[in-house]
């Protein structure tokens, strides 16, 4: 699988951090960042290419390339406006709207506490276009103890959505063993 990972200016790069770290070395990770110095260190021994945000006429910026599946993560309340309007400025905005007109899968991890309505009708516009709307979002069951064990599921949930197999949390249903 080839996938996209666009990491904007919200809070909560260390899940990103995370994505990339627990990722199984055989998916193909294109990632944009303007923020790359805290991942570049642990991406040793993956497959992954590197792309300036400035960098339209990068490789991912073109349908063409065949990404088949795009992440932004997390993704500010800045980047989902403007992909909700169709702007696509810079590669983040860019890839997430080839995502759209090519029908792949896009997931849109929203951080941000309170929502305005402004955010909850960007979401509801794009999740009607089949953007999937996967925010941060705590979990209280799967045997969760520590920030680590928290963050190890929602990057488990951002693999499901994804269709990256995956054993890093404690299913429901698992729990009865
Ligand atoms: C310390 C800090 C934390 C921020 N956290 C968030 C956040 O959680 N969510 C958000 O939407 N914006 C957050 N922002 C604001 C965005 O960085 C800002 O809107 C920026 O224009 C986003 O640009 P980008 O979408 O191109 O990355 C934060 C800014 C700073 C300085």
């Amino acid at each position: 699988m080839k996938l996209a990972l666009a990491i904007t200016g919200a809070s909560g790069i260390g899940l990103a951090n995370r994505f990339i770290e627990l990722l199984p070395d055989t998916i193909e990770l294109h990632v944009v960042t303007s923020k790359n110095s805290t991942i570049v260190s642990m991406c040793e021994n993956k497959k992954i290419f590197f792309h300036d945000d400035n960098n339209i006429a990068s490789s991912i910026s073109s349908g063409s390339f065949g990404i088949d599946k795009t992440i932004i993560l997390p993704c500010s309340m800045n980047t989902l406006a403007k992909i909700a309007c169709g702007i696509a400025d810079n590669l983040p905005t860019r890839i997430a709207s080839v995502a759209l007109k090519e029908r792949k899968t896009l997931i849109l991890a929203p951080r941000e506490m309170p929502y305005s309505t402004i955010a909850l009708e960007n979401m509801h516009k794009l999740s009607l276009l089949g953007a999937i709307i996967s925010p941060p979002v705590m979990a209280y069951y799967s045997d969760i103890k520590t920030l680590e064990d928290m963050e190890n599921f929602l990057v488990g949930k951002w693999y499901d959505a994804l269709g990256i197999e995956h054993n890093i949390y404690k299913r429901w249903g698992n729990h009865d063993k």
